[in-house]
């Protein structure tokens, strides 16, 4: 059972990141190998609506994102975690959004089992979780829930003790729906 972690924040060891160590960490704790992946230091650009994937099935942009195919089709679970810019998720985690244009029309994410981060100064956290319980919902996804936390100097959200014990909560979510899709399957 493998869970992946997107970390979808320009700032290395950010608030963003910490999080989403916490939730693989309760995963782990459960039993499930993790992986993560940072934006930070990488080039993602935006879909640019060329229509090749719907064609070929492949994305045609050279980029950081080819990684992120590999990881996001060999995980059970995928935890997207950001940080709120303006009410909204980073312009790095619009782009993976829109980027996954490619596994969309054979809904290869179908049944995969997600959970969302944010953290933020003060405001914008319901806008940007439920923009990832969207991207969910399109692709057919299994929600397992979501985390608000606060915080804005680096590190500053450990001192959330909600937000990080939620954290917990999310991670053990993930295992617990990814064995039951399991079975539902083995079973179908
Ligand atoms: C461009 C930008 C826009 C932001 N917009 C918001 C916002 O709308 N609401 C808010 O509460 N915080 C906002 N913040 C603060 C970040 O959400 C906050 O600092 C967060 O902890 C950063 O997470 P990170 O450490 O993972 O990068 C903004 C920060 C930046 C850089």
């Amino acid at each position: 059972m493998r869970v992946l972690g997107i970390v979808c924040s320009p700032r290395k060891g950010g608030n963003t990141e910490i999080l989403v160590n916490e939730v693989l960490k309760a995963s782990e704790e459960m039993g499930a190998e993790t992986s993560l992946i940072t934006v930070a230091g990488k080039v993602i650009n935006p879909c640019d609506a060329c229509g090749a994937c719907i064609k070929t099935g492949a994305c045609r942009i050279d980029d950081d994102m080819t990684p992120v195919y590999g990881a996001i089709s060999e995980a059970d679970g995928i935890v997207l975690g950001s940080p709120v810019y303006f009410w909204s998720m980073s312009a790095q985690a619009k782009a993976i959004v829109d980027r996954t244009y490619v596994v969309h029309h054979g809904h290869q994410l179908r049944g995969k089992v997600g959970g969302a981060v944010v953290v933020a100064r003060r405001a914008g956290c319901t806008n940007t979780i439920q923009s990832f319980f969207n991207f969910f919902n399109h692709h057919r996804m299994v929600i397992a829930g979501g985390v608000i936390a606060f915080g804005n100097d680096k590190g500053e959200v450990r001192k959330d003790e909600e937000g990080m014990r939620e954290t917990k909560g999310l991670g053990r979510a993930i295992v617990t729906r990814i064995g039951k899709t399991c079975s539902i399957r083995e079973r179908s």
